[in-house]
């Protein structure tokens, strides 16, 4: 074929990397990942001990600011944070407008980016408090879009936030609880949702928070690029992951299955995958995977049940490590394979699995954004192409074709 840039003398240079496995977007300070080794840390700080020691405040506040806060520093900005919760009153009027049927993500997608419709005050990207107010604004609000996106499709009464609560204490009950009924907060779930939390928090530049880099690089206001970024997360090969992990183990279904489907994934003609299993950056093990297995094991045990996807999972994983497919392919556990399991025990129903990836990964977005604004070298994100079409050719009147 001839190349068209010849035609018009262009000799620039770009380079062609679908995927971007090797081309840098930006420069970030936020998260560092080695893949080789098995290394995620947030600010310097490493994943586990994060998810082992700290609230999930703390880790919002580290994302945004860089550093841990000081007490004082905190109490403000849980302080903050549980001032935005509320919605405004309005706002409830969109959820009403869905079918009782729609999937969470698309409820998540249309309320938040209605959400700069109702807060003017926070839109002027080029002045840093308000991108502060809209970034605590986000932060605060999504576990209150979230639970009353649940609350729409089961028909109960919405439940307003409660501040006394933690994060996730006040998630799980305007999830979980009724409005006629007291909802005490089980301290070991709390504990296993401030994880998935922290866990999902930020993850470097994924494909939503690239989306909300590139729709921010236009100078979109905060809101509008937070439901961008929503809606790439929505793809079965990003956020829908956990949900497709907990699927496949629910139709191996027994222990004993296993090597069929250790077969079917290795076998080429076979498009079946394990879900669950293998990363774009991870060549090790997926550190966030240890911590989400300790996590299913605890949960499992507090609400006492025997669920035979754990026992699956579980030899799933010591089948798969073992075999010289996956070993030579740098095959791991993900963050996915016991994420589907926790959340199902916890009682949420798949659908909204993805929707609480969204809800933890805002705090990534929003201090991602933050950095972009704010870096002087930042321009608007405009990839160059590849282009594989027709050369020039002189337009033809209708009846002149075929
Ligand atoms: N099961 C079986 N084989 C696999 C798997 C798997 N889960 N993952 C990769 N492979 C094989 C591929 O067939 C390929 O083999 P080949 O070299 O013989 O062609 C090789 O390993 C490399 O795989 P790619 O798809 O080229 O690697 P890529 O980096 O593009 O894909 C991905 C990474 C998409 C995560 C892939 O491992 C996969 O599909 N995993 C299952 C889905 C999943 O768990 N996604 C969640 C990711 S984590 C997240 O988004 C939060």
């Amino acid at each position: 074929a001839v190349d068209i840039r010849k035609l018009y003398g262009d000799t620039g240079m770009f380079t062609y990397d679908p995927g971007f496995t090797s081309t840098a977007s930006c420069q970030s300070a936020i998260t560092y990942i080695d893949g080789e080794k098995g290394v995620l840390l947030h600010r310097g700080y490493p994943i586990d001990q994060l998810a082992e020691k700290s609230t999930f405040m703390e880790v919002s506040y580290l994302l945004l600011h860089g550093e841990l806060p000081t007490q004082s520093e905190l109490d403000a900005f849980t302080y903050t944070i549980s001032r935005h919760t509320m919605l405004h009153e309005q706002l409830m009027i969109f959820f009403r407008g869905f079918r009782r049927d729609a999937h969470p993500m698309a409820i998540m997608c249309g309320v938040v980016g209605a959400l700069s419709a109702f807060y003017h005050d926070s839109t002027d990207i080029t002045d840093p408090d308000q991108r502060m107010i809209a970034s605590h604004r986000l932060i605060a609000k999504m576990p209150t879009i979230a639970a009353m996106a649940y609350k729409y499709s089961v028909g109960q009464p919405f439940m307003y936030p409660d501040n006394q609560l933690s994060y996730t204490g006040n998630f799980l009950r305007m999830t979980f609880g009724v409005p006629a009924e007291p909802y005490e907060v089980n301290p070991v779930i709390e504990n296993a949702m401030r994880r998935i939390f922290i866990l999902h928090a930020d993850h470097e530049q994924n494909a939503s928070t690239s989306t909300v880099r590139l729709a921010g690089s236009s100078g979109a206001n905060p809101f509008a690029c937070i439901a961008a970024g929503i809606a790439c997360l929505w793809g079965p090969a990003h956020g829908g992951a956990n949900e497709a992990a907990l699927n496949m183990l629910r139709e191996i279904g027994k222990p004993e299955n296993i090597p069929h489907y250790i077969d079917r994934a290795k076998d080429k003609d076979d498009p079946f995958r394990l879900m669950g299993f293998g990363h774009r950056v991870y060549k090790n093990y997926d550190p966030r995977a240890k911590v989400m297995q300790e996590t299913a094991e605890e949960v499992l045990k507090e609400l006492n049940i025997s669920d035979p996807v754990l026992d699956t999972a579980r030899e799933l994983e010591q089948i798969a490590l073992k075999d010289e497919y996956f070993i030579e392919k740098k095959l791991y556990p993900n963050v996915d394979f016991y994420s589907g399991v926790i959340l199902n025990a916890i009682g949420f129903p798949t659908e909204m699995f993805t929707a609480l990836f969204a809800l933890a990964r805002t705090v990534g977005w929003v201090a991602q954004w933050n950095e972009m604004i704010s870096d002087p070298e930042q321009k608007i994100g405009r990839p160059r192409q590849l282009y594989v079409g027709a050369t020039q050719r002189d337009y033809a009147p209708v009846g002149q074709r075929g």
